[in-house]
């Protein structure tokens, strides 16, 4: 995930920016870059690898330049690379730019400049942003970025300097967090609180649609052209939690940016005019899709859960069949796959030893691999056929939350890509899961605002047992399996999911008095199905939290404790009902006094058989 800083005032830039740069390592990027101003002209350093890498080519030289921006990269338009790397600049070399986010409509915007004579070195979509500035440049930086903002589409936090200006840093921001330190006679922008934490703990924190211009000693913010008067806010988080974006662990952080991942997901990957979907690494054919005859999907873990969410969807919208395998059961099975089935392997870390496994197994009998997955540039994303990224920055935590949310948004961008290529989903279907699918981030939001202390409180009750069981019935199934998940992997508590229907076929003689019982009732067609199931084991005297959509009010006559999730389309469901789940897990661990970002005996990535 990339991280910018930016920087204005009495002292030395470059130092300045490389602990910025440093404070904000902890979000992972492969290269990092400076610009300043110096005797009216733009130096800029920048080096593929760590930041150490960029310390050793600038090597001591400082200069005394008091004005600079720099940023970290982490890829995704173009490989990493010195080229890649930002700051980018104009063709003059007089305006700098650092961006995080992604400028959709850029191929169109690079494509005009060149014909006007712009000349482009990099493969970034960063790169059109100073190309921008230079075409609309009158004298006024500031200017210049409104207009440019208005012709890009897409979402970013862009700082920008210019030689011609040089007692001035401007930004723009749109969907992409970027805040404002105010220190004494300097001030910076930076794309979070660490970077800047050491100099200031006063900052403003810009909204979506703003500009920004910060001199040493004043700040002027603009909406729609207007002057806008910001708050102050104070930040009192002490250093430890400063790396952790302020949060107490860096799970706690993924489960609260998981809306932020979901917009990264979707975005850039649905044409505005029609509301298709489409990836820049993946296409296929008509007559290449209407040859799939079978998809399977293969996957480990938390992917794995994905998976199965996948098969619901896949063969609900598209009646084509899908089975889902365990990686490491896979590739020993002498799987029946061929060049009419469709492989997809699903992995955050692209790393996975038996998921890696499993792609080679299905290539080598011809089967075409399609790789979600996280990591630019992993193993599994070299060896696959087509790639779509989940773009989810990096996961620290051991327990994967962010991850999980965007295979799933993956997942159902994938099936509606090919739901249209086969002309399986009619357009008003189509149009009702697009509209579903856009009000999923904010409504992850509007769960991680609301439910919070009432999880807090069921956690409290979950820490002291030993045992909790997870019902649900069709995808809600599939969620259980991810919950429960969660919960043993950090709280260490025996918790297992169950098919609702199949309790009474074995485990039903598991529940007694108090038992604790999560119960998943999203899906509408098995409703009353499960509410019987529900019903079965409250007569043995277990202790039930149902979860199903607000307005479904008559579950409080069933269960003990009713969560109400935001409505949605039920296939898309899993994407909300899973959250509460994983803050639950979270806060039960922590009531278990566990070591929630790195449980016993787990590893990130498992690259090991
Ligand atoms: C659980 C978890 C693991 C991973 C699994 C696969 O929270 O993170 O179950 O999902 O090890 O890892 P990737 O997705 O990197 O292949």
């Amino acid at each position: 995930m990339c991280g910018i800083i930016g920087y204005i005032g009495e002292q030395k830039a470059i130092p300045l920016l490389l602990h910025g740069l440093k404070s904000l390592e902890y979000r992972g990027y492969d290269s990092a870059g400076t610009a300043v101003i110096e005797n009216g002209q733009l130096q800029v350093q920048k080096a593929k690898g760590k930041i150490c890498v960029l310390e050793e080519k600038i090597a001591g030289n400082f200069g005394q330049a008091k004005v600079g921006i720099a940023h970290t990269r982490w890829a995704t338009h173009g490989r990493p690379s010195d080229e890649n790397s930002h700051p980018h600049m104009d063709c003059h070399k007089e305006i700098a730019v650092v961006h995080n986010g992604i400028i959709e409509n850029y191929l169109q915007i690079k494509e005009e400049l060149e014909q006007k004579g712009h000349v482009f070195v990099s493969d970034t979509d960063t790169e059109v942003i100073p190309h921008l500035l230079e075409e609309y440049y009158e004298g006024n930086l500031l200017q210049a970025m409104e207009k440019a903002t208005k012709k890009m589409r897409g979402s970013y936090a862009i700082v920008a300097i210019c030689v011609k200006e040089p007692d001035v840093l401007v930004a723009a921001r749109k969907d992409n967090p970027l805040i404002i330190g105010l220190g004494d006679n300097e001030n910076f922008f930076a794309s979070d609180i660490p970077a800047i934490i050491n100099s200031t703990r006063n900052i403003l924190i810009l909204q979506d649609g703003e500009l920004a211009a910060i001199y040493q000693d004043r700040v002027d913010v603009y909406a729609n052209g207007q002057k806008v008067k910001k708050e102050i806010v104070r930040i009192d988080w002490d250093a430890e939690a400063s790396k952790k974006g302020g949060y107490a662990h860096f799970m706690l952080k993924e489960i609260h940016e998981q809306p932020w991942a979901l917009n990264q997901t979707l975005q850039g990957r649905i044409e505005e005019e029609h509301g298709k979907v489409y990836f820049h690494d993946f296409s296929m054919s008509k007559e290449e899709a209407q040859r799939i005859h079978k998809i399977a999907v293969v996957a480990c873990g938390t992917a794995y859960h994905a998976g199965l969410v996948a098969k619901y969807a896949i063969e609900k919208l598209l009646r084509i069949p899908v089975e889902v395998d365990i990686a490491s059961e896979f590739r020993y099975r002498d799987p029946m796959v061929d060049q009419n089935t469709l492989l997809v392997v699903v992995s955050q870390s692209g790393e996975t030893a038996d998921t890696l496994a499993a792609l080679r197994e299905g290539k080598k009998k011809g089967a075409r691999v399609v790789a979600i997955t996280n990591v630019l540039g992993s193993s599994i994303s070299r060896e696959a056929d087509d790639i779509i990224y989940t773009w989810a920055g990096p996961e620290i935590a051991v327990a994967s939350t962010k991850a999980y949310l965007t295979q799933l948004m993956a997942v159902y961008l994938l099936t509606l890509y090919l739901g249209d290529l086969l002309d399986k989903i009619d357009l008003p279907t189509r149009q009702k899961m697009m509209e579903a699918i856009y009000r999923l981030p904010h409504q992850v939001e509007e769960i991680l605002q609301n439910l919070v202390p009432e999880l807090q409180q069921l956690a409290k009750r979950f820490a002291q047992k030993n045992d909790i069981f997870y019902l649900g019935r069709g995808m809600d199934y599939a969620v259980v399996l991810e919950g429960a998940l969660k919960m043993k992997e950090i709280s260490y508590i025996r918790a297992e999911a169950y098919a609702a229907g199949e309790l009474k076929h074995g485990t039903l003689a598991l529940i007694e008095e108090d038992v604790p019982i999560l119960a998943l009732a999203t899906q509408m067609d098995v409703y009353e199905k499960m509410i019987s199931n529900i019903k079965e084991v409250k007569a043995r005297g277990a202790y039930v939290v149902g979860f199903t959509y607000e307005g479904n009010t008559d579950l409080t006559k069933t269960v003990d404790h009713v969560v109400y999730l935001p409505q949605t389309d039920d296939l898309l469901a899993p994407i909300l009902s899973v959250v509460p789940l994983q803050l639950l897990s979270y806060y039960t661990a922590i009531e278990r006094g566990c070591d929630v970002d790195q449980p016993r005996n787990l590893a990130k990535s498992v690259t090991v058989e």
